[in-house]
């Protein structure tokens, strides 16, 4: 299956009869992660049935993405949009329109014409900056253990700064990660390596009927663990153990040591055995402990979907997508092989 739209002058009325066309802008912090930017709404929407739209309109302005969604599925579409992570503003193009109307702040060099077809743009959805700021991680509520045993309410929680308990996972990349786990089917999600809660927070944000498990090895998280409503476990996650069949995906940002390789891995292999057939693994981890995690999966037969590095402030990390069910892997073949050379 492609979930690419190749679009010329002689088939854009066939797109255009069934399909409205959405431009997107991916965030400044995010810019050079056009290939991520896509895949994630194409998962954020995989009920949706949208497409990317390859060598898009407005093409001269630097991070904008294009989709065509089905006329029918433009108001789900829509709902969406609040918890998309590497796009944050979307315009509605109107090829019915041939004023050329632009009230918006794209600002294109080009007259707005595309495929020898003119059209109109207008806001379709911007994201509440607001919200945004509240959900990250310098600012969100939190709690913690106090040495005491007392529960403390902080604000802005970050972690101890320490090569394994560093916390503070950028609210675009834990919304990003959350919708490559394609939440509107994947209702079951585990976290094995918590912390601050950035996946599980920001997981009952984006599907509020879902359900979340959470490991920690440090007991000071448990408080807020639970008070973002996750089922938490305070251990080692290299001990985990739950029936078969108790999760949809596994989300999480490992611990960023080499030290820590090995109960990642042997973490990931327990925890396997509980994913159910059709689950699908999200993973940021350090560059350099990239391909030792992939070689462990791939000795799971778990499949590697696609992967992409990410510049976070100077720390060089990868995050990626992996799969148990080979007819996912083989259905998202051709799409990824696209997406890859795309810039
Ligand atoms: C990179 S942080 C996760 C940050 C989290 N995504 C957030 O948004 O705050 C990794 C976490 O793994 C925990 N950890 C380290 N080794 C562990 C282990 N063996 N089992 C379970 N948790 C572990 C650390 O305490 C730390 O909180």
């Amino acid at each position: 299956m492609n979930y690419f739209a190749e679009v010329t002058k002689s088939n854009i009325d066939e797109y255009l009869r069934e399909y409205s066309i959405i431009a997107c802008r991916i965030r400044n912090s995010r810019i050079k992660s056009k290939q991520i930017a896509i895949l994630e709404m194409i998962f954020a929407q995989f009920d949706n049935e949208i497409l990317a739209v390859k060598n898009g309109p407005l093409g001269d302005i630097k991070g904008i993405v294009s989709f065509f969604c089905p006329k029918k599925n433009l108001f789900s579409f829509r709902e969406r949009l609040f918890g998309i992570g590497y796009c944050y503003k979307f315009y509605l193009l109107d090829f019915e329109d041939e004023t050329c109307k632009n009230p918006t702040d794209l600002r294109s060099i080009n007259p707005l014409i595309w495929k020898g077809r003119k059209f109109s743009v207008d806001y379709f959805y911007t994201q509440d900056s607001k919200i945004y700021e509240e959900q990250s991680p310098h600012k969100r509520e939190f709690k913690i253990a106090g040495s005491n045993g007392e529960v403390k309410t902080v604000f802005g929680y970050r972690g101890d700064g320490s090569e394994l308990g560093r916390r503070s996972l950028p609210v675009e990349d834990a919304r990003c990660m959350v919708n490559l786990s394609i939440p509107a089917k994947n209702k079951r999600i585990l976290d094995p390596f918590a912390g601050g809660g950035g996946i599980v927070f920001t997981f009952r944000y984006i599907a509020p009927n879902g359900t979340m498990a959470s490991i920690d090895i440090d007991p000071v998280l448990k408080p807020g663990l639970e008070f973002y409503s996750s089922a938490h476990y305070v251990m080692n996650a290299k001990d985990a153990s739950f029936p078969p069949d108790s999760f949809d995906s596994v989300i999480t940002e490992v611990p960023f040591s080499k030290n820590a390789l090995n109960d990642i891995t042997i973490a990931l292999a327990k925890i396997n055995a509980s994913v159910s057939n059709d689950g699908i693994f999200v993973i940021m981890c350090e560059k350099n402990q990239r391909d030792e995690i992939f070689s462990a999966m791939s000795e799971l037969g778990i499949y590697l979907l696609f992967n992409s590095e990410i510049d976070r402030k100077g720390t060089d990390v990868d995050m990626s997508v992996l799969c148990k069910s080979e007819n996912f892997a083989n259905s998202m073949s051709e799409f990824i092989g696209e997406l890859k050379k795309i810039y």
